[in-house]
């Protein structure tokens, strides 16, 4: 028997004060448009906001269904925007942030975004990073999307 173990660090900022201008930007952004989420249900607004290595900008927002299990992360209709509006264009950073009236402690994507997201940097051969923050406070970045989905399962298994 032999025994792996899986160790990530990533970065905690006390405010967004801390972070560079670019970092700044996209995740003030991201606050921002989680006015645009459509979440009736939960009220839990979620944006998701991505920097592309073509410069431009381009944002998403949970969209909820009176049917729960159609709703959409905010992350995955990121990812399907920017799949088709620029193909495979490789994300340099991802923003997420969400507005709750209980919380402002940052939270991370989803298993089933975690899953899209491995995709999305193994078909662009790019790691994405990724800022995580609520509406104030504590900043989190980590720099690749695989740091949170070890053991990812890729389309290489259907070779
Ligand atoms: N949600 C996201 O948009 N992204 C996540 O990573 C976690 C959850 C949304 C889905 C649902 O509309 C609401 O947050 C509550 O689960």
């Amino acid at each position: 028997m032999k025994q792996q173990a899986y160790t990530f660090s990533y970065e905690i900022y006390s405010g967004v004060e801390e972070l560079t201008k670019a970092d700044a930007d996209l995740l003030l952004k991201a606050r921002e448009v989680t006015e645009n989420a459509y979440a009736p249900y939960s009220n839990f607004k979620v944006s998701a906001v991505a920097l592309l290595n073509n410069g431009n900008i381009l944002t998403g927002t949970n969209q909820e269904n009176a049917s729960y299990p159609v709703t959409i992360c905010a992350e995955r209709v990121l990812l399907s925007a920017i799949s088709s509006v620029y193909g495979n264009e490789p994300i340099n950073t991802l923003a997420v942030s969400y507005s709750s009236k209980n919380s402002n402690k940052p939270i991370s994507p989803c298993g089933m975004c975690r899953q899209m997201l491995a995709e999305y940097e193994e078909r662009t051969n790019q790691p994405i990073r990724i800022i995580l923050s609520g509406m104030k406070g504590e900043v989190y970045i980590i720099n690749s999307v695989t740091d949170l989905l070890p053991l990812t399962f890729s389309g290489t298994a259907l070779k």
